[in-house]
């Protein structure tokens, strides 16, 4: 319900006030509920019930089996790559490594130096410019060598030879561990000529043209896989690796038998980890029946429209945009800021996701609904967009509008979490989540607990654990072991390899 303060309204019943004023005050009240049902009607669609979660689930575990299936995976939405992860760590790793993470809010590079349960890190963040994630793909992967060169360089490595481990967090199509040809970019980037190319050829080949370093990629991951691997480093039961970053996506750990396209060996344990790539579900139209007329246009003016239509409920890179469409339409309408905005409220992905979080951190109590009357946060971020008239009203009303949007992701996230738990029908299950998303705002993790709770079979125990730094850490445990098997065994082929890291090194559930 819009916690619209109705005791302001007017004077309580009983209190005495002449006839005109009476009159006034139940105009004021009557103008009050109207706009309250109109907001309330605008709002509307973002509310789902308990059985649309569970109609996305049902639907959402329909395109898992096509995405798993021989037959359906060419033309299956979520593609449920398979990753040449087939176990989890065992935590006796070692060595120094070095990490790239491109493809969440920051690309980093990375320097880790493992041994067993101790992890060291020192990382630097670079700058991708917005001409480089929409130029070529040389461009993009000499930008990233000159960025490994002066991390190198600061860090007195650039004589060595250090083994590197490649979160690349893309839809992959794993051809082996160091093998991955891009599938097709999300979220911000689109660089020509690397959708169909295996990005690790693209980073070796962008080295060699700079002829001054010598590393060598013996690993690519996706985030959710780095997410799973660094929780499990430490938490036997972690099976499930979930990003809610800029972009979202899960991985989990599946029984070969399950997986039609398995075309490696038959040897134990008979499990793999899969990138689901979820958020593509829903592109071939299974989700229509939730999107509203504001997902619509998010999508239109995205640079993959028609693509990513889960993620673009969900994640980061768009929930601040949902958030910003939904408080034009209430302005336009008089509802807000007294009809009048600002330039910023009216520029597209003005409003940021970090105000969602922010202005939710002036919500004391979610539950309850009770607020902070001072509306800080929310009134910072009004003065930030330039809004030059705003009431404590108006902050109600924005804060009701961002916890419609950010606890619509949060649920969905559940529902697809829900999806994956049941079919693993594993009794206890910890999920590895990492993501800014989840990390900053105040209620995510709440908010999925409670519907999960929901809609996770009875006898099903579960576990969100935030996993620290898997992108890095995750990274360098696979390098970690590609390296030491690959010492061991010169000539092999890093397939065996991967083949190997499951038999030698990793234990599985
Ligand atoms: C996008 C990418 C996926 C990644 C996710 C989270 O959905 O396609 O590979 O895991 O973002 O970063």
């Amino acid at each position: 319900m819009l916690p619209i303060n109705e005791e302001a309204a007017g004077p309580a019943d009983g209190q005495k006030c002449g006839e005109k004023e009476a009159r006034d005050e139940k105009f004021k009240r009557e103008r009050r509920a109207s706009r309250k049902s109109k907001i309330e009607n605008i709002v509307r669609p973002f509310i789902l019930s308990d059985d649309d979660y569970k109609e996305i689930m049902q639907r959402m575990r329909q395109k898992f089996d096509d995405g798993l299936g021989k037959e359906t995976n060419p033309t299956a939405s979520v593609k449920m790559f398979t990753t040449y992860v087939r176990g989890v760590p065992n935590g006796s790793e070692n060595g120094e490594f070095l990490a790239l993470d491109l493809g969440g809010t920051n690309f980093r590079v990375l320097l880790i130096s493992l041994d067993g349960q101790e992890v060291k890190m020192e990382s630097k963040i670079f700058l991708i410019p917005q001409q480089i994630m929409l130029g070529s793909g040389v461009q993009l992967f000499d930008h990233i060598a000159e960025c490994i060169f002066k991390f190198m360089k600061e860090h007195n490595i650039i004589h060595k030879n250090i083994p590197l481990g490649f979160t690349f967090s893309f839809p992959c199509k794993q051809l082996g561990l160091n093998k991955a040809i891009l599938a097709h970019w999300t979220k911000g980037f689109k660089c020509e000529g690397v959708e169909g190319e295996d990005i690790v050829r693209l980073l070796h080949e962008a080295i060699e043209r700079r002829g001054d370093i010598k590393v060598e990629c013996l690993a690519v991951i996706n985030d959710t896989v780095g997410a799973l691997m660094s929780c499990a480093h430490s938490d036997r039961k972690c099976a499930v690796g979930l990003i809610l970053g800029t972009g979202t996506n899960a991985c989990y750990i599946e029984r070969i038998d399950n997986v039609e396209l398995w075309d490696g060996d038959d040897d134990e344990p008979r499990e793999v980890m899969i990138n689901t790539e979820w958020g593509a579900f829903g592109d071939d139209g299974a989700l229509d029946f939730i999107k509203t007329d504001y997902d619509k246009k998010v999508d239109k003016t995205s640079i993959n429209a028609g693509k990513q239509t889960y993620e673009k409920m969900i994640s980061g890179m768009y929930m601040g945009e949902i958030v910003r469409l939904l408080l034009e339409k209430l302005r336009k309408g008089g509802h807000l800021f007294g009809g009048k905005g600002s330039e910023e409220l009216s520029t597209r992905g003005r409003f940021y996701t970090k105000y969602v979080s922010e202005i939710e951190r002036d919500m004391r109590d979610r539950l309850t609904g009770d607020v902070d009357e001072h509306f800080k946060n929310t009134k910072q971020v009004f003065d930030e967009l330039n809004l030059e008239k705003y009431t404590d009203e108006d902050c109600r009303i924005t804060q009701y509008v961002c916890s419609l949007i950010s606890t619509r992701a949060a649920y969905l996230a559940a529902a697809g979490i829900g999806c994956i738990l049941n079919k693993m029908q594993r009794p206890d299950v910890t999920v590895a989540v990492d993501g800014s998303l989840y990390r900053f705002h105040p209620h995510f993790h709440d908010l999925m607990v409670e519907k999960l709770n929901q809609l996770v079979e009875p006898g099903i125990k579960f576990k969100l654990m935030l996993s620290h730094d898997g992108s890095g850490k995750g990274a360098a445990i696979v390098t970690a072991v590609a390296h030491r098997l690959r010492q061991s065994k010169s000539n092999s082929q890093l397939d065996e390899l991967a083949d190997a890291m499951q038999k030698q090194e990793l234990e599985g559930h």
